[in-house]
Order: structure tokens, then sequence, then C-alpha cells
């Protein structure tokens, strides 16, 4: 379908000016398929109708609605093998070594979409049980999409989605059919706190946290925008915390807030730690 560049223009712009997020070029043209839902509930017949419904701040629920269906929640549980298995050999074991005194360890998912990464963890850790008796484990789920957090509060997912890296011993032991669906036991539920929250708002955290996985999230973000996105990530974790990023990303040329982790590929450190106040 052709495309008005005025339209595009300002539904991209209310995209990136809410989220920071620049909607790809390949995705533009996709415009039309990832609105066509919201506009028919509204009776809304072109995009150009759309976007002059939402121009200079007008209809605010409807602009919001526009964000959350343009942006990108692609996720699944367990996502990319290789990072778990950093996270469980490397960052992990290293975490519970630094935190054996206070028994606490804070794990923030930045950027949680429908919350199988948070789950994937939790699950984890979970069955470990004997090595974490006595701990305090609090793992924050964040992502700026509202509907996205409900869905990951809800814990409830398709057939599809739970065949998309859930191993079956955790789906058996973590979940239970409730019609067509599969919905996370509550003993599960409870493990993760998820919040709608802003990367780029700097009032997002209140404390410090141990790990931040921030996957899949800074790819489509302006390199200006991307780098306070990660000072934001900076200002949320603990001196001697640690930052994974999705596969393919770097903080390398990005930002200087992070260096990559002289001991473990794939992990980043806090440049200065110096700076990060404890909490
Ligand atoms: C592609 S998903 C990645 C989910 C998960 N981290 C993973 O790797 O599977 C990206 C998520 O980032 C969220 N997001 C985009 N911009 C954001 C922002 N400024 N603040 C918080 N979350 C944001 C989107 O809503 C989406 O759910």
């Amino acid at each position: 379908m052709e495309m008005n560049p005025i339209s595009t223009r300002i539904l991209a712009g209310l995209l990136e000016e809410k989220t920071g997020q620049q909607l790809a070029a390949a995705r533009r043209w996709r415009l039309d398929t990832a609105l066509r839902p919201l506009m028919q509930a509204h009776g809304i017949a072109t995009l150009e109708q759309l976007s002059l419904r939402i121009a200079g701040g007008r209809e605010a629920l409807l602009a919001d609605s526009i964000v959350e269906a343009l942006l990108n929640n692609e996720t699944f549980f367990f996502r990319d093998a290789a990072a778990f298995q950093l996270l469980w050999e490397s960052a992990i074991p290293r975490l519970a070594e630094a935190r054996a005194r206070s028994r606490r360890l804070r794990i923030w998912c930045a950027g949680c979409s429908t919350g199988q990464e948070a789950y994937s963890i939790a699950m984890t850790l979970a069955e470990e049980a004997e090595r974490w008796a006595g701990w305090s484990i609090d793992i924050l789920a964040t992502d700026i999409s509202s509907g996205a957090i409900a869905r990951a509060r809800e814990g409830l997912y398709s057939q599809f989605e739970v065949q998309r890296g859930l191993p079956i011993r955790h789906l058996m032991s973590w979940f239970e059919p409730e019609g067509e669906h599969w919905r996370a036991r509550p003993e599960l539920r409870r493990k993760v706190d998820f919040r709608v929250a802003n990367l780029l708002d700097p009032a997002a955290l209140a404390g410090k946290v141990d790990m931040v996985l921030c996957r899949n999230v800074l790819l489509y973000f302006s390199n200006e925008v991307r780098a306070s996105a990660f000072q934001r990530l900076a200002d949320g974790l603990a001196p001697d915390g640690m930052l994974m990023l999705g596969a393919g990303e770097t903080v390398i040329g990005q930002t200087d807030s992070f260096i990559s982790d002289p001991e473990c590929r794939g992990l980043y450190r806090l440049s200065q730690p110096g700076l990060a106040a404890t909490a």
C-alpha cells in the first residue's frame, strides 16, 4: 500500500517521542497492518485519518493505543541459550560470591515485554532451592507497555508461546492448563515484580540492582537516546553490578557508562563504579 509520508512521520514520531523507539524502515511498511485492528475498533478508515486524530497532541488515549500497537514485544522463554548459559555459569556464581554476606540478590529485566525472560530466570533460581536457602531474591521486570505488563502479571500464555523455548519439565512444574492456554502458577507469578516504567525516565528505579538484563530493547533507539538509556541502566546498578544485553548488542562505541567485563565476554560493568552510590 502507498504510504502517505506525512502520516508515517506523525505516527513514527509519536512512537519515538513516547518511547525513544525509532520505527525501522522495514517496519514502516507494516504500519497499516499493525494499526488496522485499532483503526477498525475506532471506525477509522485510513492512516491519514488516524494521524489527523492525534495531531497536535489531541486524543491522548488513542495516541497511547497507537504506541502500544507499534511497540515490538517479541520475546520467548529462555531466549538465546548462550545468554542463559552465561548467566548461570558466570554472572550468577560471581554475584552469589559477592553477596554471600548480605544474601540478597536483585535482578532487573528492563524491557521485559510479556514476562517470559523474567519468568525464565525465576524458574531457574527456584529450582536451585538449596543453594538459595536463606537468600532474599528480588526480580524486578519493567516495560513501557502497560499491555505487555498486564499480560506478564496474568502469566497466561498460548500453546504457541509455551512451545517457544519453555522446556516441558518447566511447563509441567510451573504452569497449569487453562482452556487453550497455560497459566503460570501463583507461586511463580509471585516471584516477579512487574511494573510499567519507561527506561528513559530517571525515576524508573528505587534502589540499586546487582544484575540488569536489557536485551533487544536498545536496538531501535537513536544513538543519542541509546546513550541516555545506558546512563539510566548505569544509574540503577550497584558498583559491582553487571549488565547483559541481547545477542549482537554491545556497549562498544555506544556509551561511556559501561565497559566490557574483563573477566567475562558478553557481560558489561560500570566504567566508573566509584560514581555509583550504594543503596
Ligand atoms: C523486543 S522486546 C524484548 C523483550 C525481552 N527483553 C527479550 O529480549 O526477549 C522489547 C521490549 O522493550 C520495550 N520497550 C521499548 N522501549 C522502551 C522504553 N523506553 N522503556 C521501557 N521498555 C521499552 C517494548 O515495549 C518491548 O516489550
